[in-house]
């Protein structure tokens, strides 16, 4: 008996661009529709990728009773309430990091998750990317040993971005650095404590209220030995772009790279010092995925630009993982089952960050992440 494919429209074409191909080809998906404000647009995207079914308004989208999951890559103020509004309408939910800017929109999609029975996904992007795969390969077959430690960093200039990043607390978009480490060990947060640092201009700071350049926590896990640290920064801090993750373990340590496409570093205990560290490749985890898809994890498969003829701020790769990403949301929702994250994990990566930034506001006092996503 052949399995129902399931429908899924792509709302915003900035980023969300990206996985118009990988579900239109994956065996699981139907790419049911695309949506997004500019109706010039949306109109080039969707000749570019031979799309039909194209919507300005998302409400309107909501209403079509054959889609069976919509995709959300829209600004970040407009993730929580999209969400919501899609969960009420009765379909799946996939969505852009990350989840919400409010603790109490994250449980909102919680509740909503529970009474609807539908799903929800974070699509969070360092966990299925292949460095991330690469470390979670290492400590399944014990290379690691003991995990000690854990921490990561999130560094990017954000000058010129669009007008809600503008002075953004860093850690209320701290889940490309909490997501690996609670991913890594399937731990859960418990609590937090975060130190602001330095001071950014004073017109970014107005927004938010938030004048820190760097915010550094740490993370306690729930039920566990082991506690993590963070850190972040977003303007006026010198920085090459960076998404990274370090994880120590009793046997062997992983560490990211300093410099973007050097290849990172494994320390191996109890060599001569000189012979400690040496220099790994991650390898490409494509052969997890179904055949269709699998190209996908190379950067620059498609030349957005020059296939639609518009700039986009985004380009292909976050580490392979788009084409994961999909495979993952589709097959939980053929398979009936949770994703990966799901969307009590997904508030609990979240608020992480969210409690973090209240922490730093509080000159570093613990705060204790909501019960809700315990
Ligand atoms: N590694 C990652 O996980 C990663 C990388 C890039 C971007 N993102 C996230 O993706 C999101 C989009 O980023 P971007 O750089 O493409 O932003 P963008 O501002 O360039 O694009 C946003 C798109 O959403 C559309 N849009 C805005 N409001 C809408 C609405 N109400 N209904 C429908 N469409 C609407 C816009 O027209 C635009 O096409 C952001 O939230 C960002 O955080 C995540």
């Amino acid at each position: 008996m052949s399995v129902k494919k399931i429908n899924v429209a792509i709302v915003g074409l900035g980023f969300g661009a990206e996985f118009i191909p990988i579900y239109q080809r994956h065996p699981g998906a139907n790419l049911y529709a695309i949506c997004q404000r500019t109706k010039s647009k949306l109109n080039a995207v969707g000749d570019a990728f031979g799309v039909e079914r194209r919507f300005t308004d998302f409400n309107e989208l909501l209403k079509e009773p054959t889609l069976d999951a919509v995709h959300i890559n829209t600004p970040i103020p407009d993730h929580a309430w999209q969400s919501i509004a899609a969960l009420k309408a009765g379909k799946h939910v996939a969505c852009t990091v990350p989840m919400a800017t409010s603790i109490a929109d994250c449980k909102r999609i919680v509740e909503l998750v529970k009474q609807t029975g539908k799903k929800y996904m974070m699509m969070e992007t360092v966990v299925y990317a292949r460095e991330f795969l690469h470390i979670k390969e290492l400590c399944e077959k014990d290379e690691l040993g003991r995990i000690q430690f854990l921490q990561a960093s999130h560094q990017q200039d954000m000058d010129g971005w669009p007008n809600y990043w503008p002075g953004l607390p860093p850690m209320w978009y701290a889940t490309h650095c909490v997501g690996p480490m609670l991913a890594l060990t399937r731990a859960t947060a418990e609590y937090v404590s975060c130190f602001g640092s330095g001071t950014i201009r004073k017109e970014l700071i107005r927004k938010y209220r938030s004048p820190f350049a760097v915010e550094t926590a740490h993370i306690k896990f729930k039920d566990s030995d082991l506690s993590a640290r963070i850190y972040r920064s977003l303007f006026d801090t010198a920085r090459q772009y960076r998404e990274s993750i370090d994880v120590y373990g009793s046997k062997k340590s992983f560490e990211w790279t300093l410099i973007e496409h050097e290849q990172h570093v494994l320390h191996t205990a109890k060599l001569p010092e000189e012979k400690i560290p040496s220099r790994v490749k991650t390898p490409d985890y494509a052969r997890l995925l179904p055949g269709p898809i699998r190209r996908f994890t190379t950067k620059g498969v498609y030349d957005l630009a020059k296939k639609t003829h518009l700039s986009f701020a985004q380009g292909a790769g976050h580490g392979g993982s788009h084409p994961h990403l999909v495979h993952e949301f589709v097959t939980a929702l053929t398979h009936k089952r949770d994703p990966f994250p799901n969307a009590k994990q997904s508030a609990n990566w979240t608020c992480v960050g969210l409690c973090a930034h209240q922490s730093a506001l509080k000159g570093g006092a613990i705060v204790k992440l909501p019960a809700f996503t315990l």
